[in-house]
């Protein structure tokens, strides 16, 4: 069985997975999904004798990433997630790469694995494309590799990875899993989806959908802080869009 949730932020939205550990099918699930914003590699290792470094240690968040990163140890499935905007992407950027079901990934841990972005994987018999990032409406009032990161969005190369390898499926997967959602396709049928996001990879999904015609039974996304499952007024009311928040459920067939 295979789960997914939306952002988690760290320690703030964690209570939801919590709960989930205490289900009776527990023992059932395989694979916990994360759809960025997971915030276990956020405070990073600052150097002693800065200022960032005594902040931390007055606040007693010196050891908070080793804590978190605990607590998705202790789970009893793998939990597997995509980036998200607010992630220390200095760190994840300094993790080995390693080839995992098809596709490259960080392990943060044997059971906390990092999927990349523009990366197809193959698990339980189920193809995913994965495609994290997002740009932070709050980045004006964040400090540069502190708590914000330039590489909240993806590089070129990035970009046309996920092309490259979508290609090897002619543009067929059963799941997208992305942080952010595709410009103004969604916006129109939303509640929780605007239209402000306009940058260049609400854009490219734009272009995945439009001009590359991906095929997809379901694409789930986060970041809006939201649960809804979409319906799309031009086809006939079909969900396959949704987007999670709070809602810890099974992957829909
Ligand atoms: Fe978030």
């Amino acid at each position: 069985m295979i789960y997914i949730t939306g952002d988690v932020h760290g320690l703030m939205d964690i209570e939801k997975v919590n709960i989930l550990a205490k289900v009776p099918i527990v023992e059932k699930i395989n694979y916990l999904i994360v759809l960025g914003d997971f915030g276990a590699c956020f405070y990073g290792h600052p150097k002693p004798g800065t200022n960032w470094y005594h902040s931390l240690e007055r606040n007693g968040l010196l050891d908070e990433d080793k804590r978190i990163l605990n607590i998705w140890k202790s789970f009893p499935w793998t939990t597997l997630f995509i980036d998200g905007n607010h992630e220390n992407h200095d760190i994840l950027d300094s993790l080995p790469i390693e080839e995992w079901n098809g596709g490259k990934v960080h392990f943060l841990a044997d059971n906390v694995i990092h999927l990349m972005r523009g990366q197809v994987f193959n698990i339980e018999g189920k193809t995913f494309f994965t495609m994290g990032g997002a740009e932070s409406t709050d980045k004006w009032c964040r400090i540069p590799g502190l708590s914000w990161w330039a590489r909240e969005m993806p590089s070129k190369k990035e970009y046309e990875e996920a092309i490259d390898n979508l290609k090897k499926y002619d543009f067929k997967v059963d799941y997208v899993l992305t942080h952010c959602a595709p410009e103004g396709w969604i916006a129109r049928n939303s509640y929780y989806v605007y239209d402000r996001s306009d940058n260049e990879l609400t854009h490219f999904f734009f272009h995945l959908l439009n001009d590359w015609k991906i095929e997809f039974k379901h694409w789930y996304f986060g970041h809006y802080h939201g649960d809804e499952d979409i319906q799309e007024f031009d086809r006939s009311g079909e969900s396959r869009f949704h987007l999670r928040y709070r809602l810890v459920q099974e992957l829909k067939e």
